[in-house]
């Protein structure tokens, strides 16, 4: 368990960019600017082996020294992230193929196959030895595994991959007639007569057999999953006891972040939001940071990498405004996170990242604006200790899972879907108004809430659609929208009517749909009102349902768009299109009422709130304005005591343009 006593600062340190005179001054700005953690040697590995089994730890060992000297903590990495050149010079069969075919070639990072075994014996000698040398390190608080996996290799398609996938599909299937069936290879003559006729898809003369592909995907999310836990194996049986935790990447969807937030002590994740994108910006990450939190059920989890002010790696990379910087760490601490940390503490003189900020620019810290708004908020955090332990508890849950999108995303679908959209209008409705939610698994316990939300939870199994059926029976608000509920776990229709496992809990059947071209918008009525939609419209029949809003153009006039069940002591409402954001922000608003659940401010547009609560009964309200000018808060009858100004608030507060507020509350 990680003891979480103050809001953890910091970012990546990388101390072998620079010659050891900077170090000193390094952890002196450090210390100016109350950074308490450091990911040390992410990408060390060539430095701390510089050929096979010759190991230079000297340097390590001085810079941990001097962090530790200085009090500042570290989370050490593995230093596995990017393997040498000479480990790929002496094991070609590790370098990975992409999809058309042709093998990747050296010269930039994680250049490594996920079913290498070269590549998996390698790291974990590597993190055994780290965890060997530096476990009982007095300044190592955590271990940093990896870096980021799947980022740039989430993908193989090399003859190693080929048989590992055969070998894991030989044991899921374990006989040629499951598979054959599974995978209705009965459909253009693809029946299998001998595994190793299965080949990865890729390079294919025409569409894909979509249940094979979504066997890849679990496939190379398992590959990738074990490489993490060998290396976890590694550090734990070489006597490092501390939490451990991986990286993940703000929106790579190969990665399944709830399986591999069961084998962390801690979740953790990157996010380089877009500044250009203006106010859609901070929903955008609110996105990630949510889902971050819900891989770790909720406990305080780690923000590793965010950026001072530019990445290097969008086509124009638009700088981050005075304040934002600011902004967008409150933001963390709004959502639940535990640190407040960025990539990377100093930024480079060469390679390919130099034009990526630091926390330390290259301009120095002297008049720096950047270096100043790092000062302000080490500054700041160190008085908001109580903080970073504390929880966030939602009775508002996204259904979500990866296998979900997997499959959604697999083409020859009635339209092309994109995973992210789907969630993003439900999310942004939610947070807009300062409504706290998680992401839910199917698989999760669904009791702690009151409403959810299934935006096209287009796979399902039998026991998820019973466990859905029970939520509902039992007084729970469920909203299902079109295309849910339509295929089994691997790509075989439910029939009878769509959704077919939930008919009875929804009291509609539907036999059609119509998906719209981008940019068609149609209409629906719903209470008198006349709301536009777009993607979608679903043709259903009605079994017991109320229609509560119907279709008013086209053929399909007159044909129910929002339908209300009442099932048990619960209710279930059937959404059959994308409804325009305003009216779906004031429905949804409208459902969280009658539940009981409340917005947690009520506030100008941009201002997001968050409230974290701790197991002593104290509770903290964090508020932070992400519009340039002045917003009202209307607490909505709450009071405390404001910890970065020392005052006492009650009913209303004034932040300033991109001003941010935490509040210990009363009672
Ligand atoms: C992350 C990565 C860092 C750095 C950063 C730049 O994906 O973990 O090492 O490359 O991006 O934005």
């Amino acid at each position: 368990m990680l003891n979480i006593n103050k809001i953890f600062y910091g970012g990546d340190y990388n101390p072998e960019q620079w010659p050891e005179a900077v170090w000193q001054e390094d952890v002196l700005l450090m210390r100016e600017a109350g950074v308490n953690l450091v990911s040390l040697g992410i990408f060390s590995w060539a430095k701390l082996e510089p050929a096979p089994g010759q190991y230079q730890f000297d340097w390590l060992d001085r810079i941990l020294d001097l962090l530790h000297a200085n009090g500042i903590q570290v989370a050490l990495a593995t230093a596995t992230a990017s393997p040498p050149p000479w480990f790929s010079r002496l094991h070609p069969e590790s370098r990975p193929v992409a999809e058309d075919g042709l093998p990747y070639k050296p010269g930039s990072r994680q250049f490594y196959c996920p079913n290498s075994v070269a590549y998996r014996e390698a790291a974990t000698k590597m993190a055994c030895e780290m965890a060997r040398r530096y476990g009982k390190h007095p300044a190592v608080t955590m271990w940093h595994i990896n870096n980021e996996y799947g980022c740039h290799i989430h993908d193989c398609f090399c003859p190693v991959c080929t048989r590992a996938f055969q070998n894991w599909l030989r044991e899921k299937y374990t006989s040629l007639d499951v598979i054959n069936d599974t995978w209705g290879t009965a459909f253009w003559s693809l029946g299998i007569s001998d595994w190793t006729e299965i080949q990865l898809p890729n390079r294919t003369t025409s569409y894909r057999n979509p249940a094979q592909v979504l066997d890849y995907r679990r496939f190379m999310n398992g590959s990738l999953l074990n490489l993490f836990k060998a290396e976890v194996d590694a550090v734990r049986t070489n006597g490092a006891t501390q939490p451990l935790f991986t990286n993940a990447v703000f929106g790579l969807k190969e990665l399944d972040g709830f399986e591999w937030g069961r084998y962390q002590d801690i979740a953790a994740i990157d996010i380089y939001i877009d500044p250009s994108s203006g106010v859609q910006a901070w929903k955008e990450s609110a996105l990630w940071h949510n889902l971050a939190r819900s891989w770790g059920k909720g406990k305080p989890y780690l923000l590793v990498e965010q950026t001072t002010s530019q990445v290097n790696w969008r086509g124009v990379n638009t700088l981050k405004a005075p304040g934002t910087i600011r902004t967008f760490s409150y933001q963390a601490l709004a959502r639940g996170a535990a640190s407040v940390m960025f990539f990377q503490w100093r930024a480079s003189r060469s390679g390919a990242e130099k034009y990526h900020a630091g926390m330390v620019p290259h301009f120095g810290t002297d008049g720096s604006r950047i270096f100043s708004e790092v000062k302000q908020m080490g500054s700041e955090f160190a008085r908001l200790g109580k903080l970073g332990s504390q929880q966030i508890h939602s009775r508002v849950g996204i259904l979500f899972s990866y296998e979900n999108i997997w499959a959604l995303e697999i083409d020859s679908k009635p339209a092309q879907l994109e995973a992210w959209s789907v969630l993003r209008p439900w999310h942004q409705a939610l947070i807009e108004q300062n409504i706290p939610l998680d992401f839910v698994h199917p698989e999760d316990d669904l009791n702690p809430y009151k409403v959810l939300i299934a935006p096209m939870l287009y796979q399902i199994s039998e026991d998820q659609g019973e466990k859905l059926k029970g939520f509902v029976r039992a007084g729970g608000t469920l909203l299902i929208t079109y295309f849910s509920g339509i295929t089994d776990l691997n790509e075989r229709i439910w029939l009878g009517g769509y959704p077919a496992l939930l008919q009875d809990v929804l009291g509609i059947k539907v036999e059609e749909w119509q998906p719209f071209q981008p940019g068609e918008s149609h209409r629906l009525s719903v209470d008198g009102e006349t709301v536009s939609c777009t993607h979608w419209a679903d043709l259903m029949h009605i079994t017991s349902a109320e229609v509560l809003g119907t279709f008013t153009e086209d053929f399909y006039a007159g044909r129910p768009a929002l339908t209300r069940n009442r099932y048990g002591a619960g209710t279930a409402y059937y959404v059959a299109t994308l409804a325009e954001q305003d009216w779906l922000r004031h429905w949804l608003a409208s459902i969280c009422r009658e539940q009981g659940i409340e917005q947690l401010v009520q506030a100008d547009p941009d201002v997001e709130a968050g409230l974290r609560a701790g197991a002593d009964g104290a509770s903290s309200l964090v508020l932070v304005n992400h519009s340039n000018r002045t917003a009202h808060v209307d607490l909505l009858g709450k009071r405390g005591r404001s910890l970065l100004d020392d005052r006492a608030v009650m009913g209303n507060l004034t932040l300033d343009p991109y001003g941010v507020a935490v509040l210990e509350l009363e009672g």
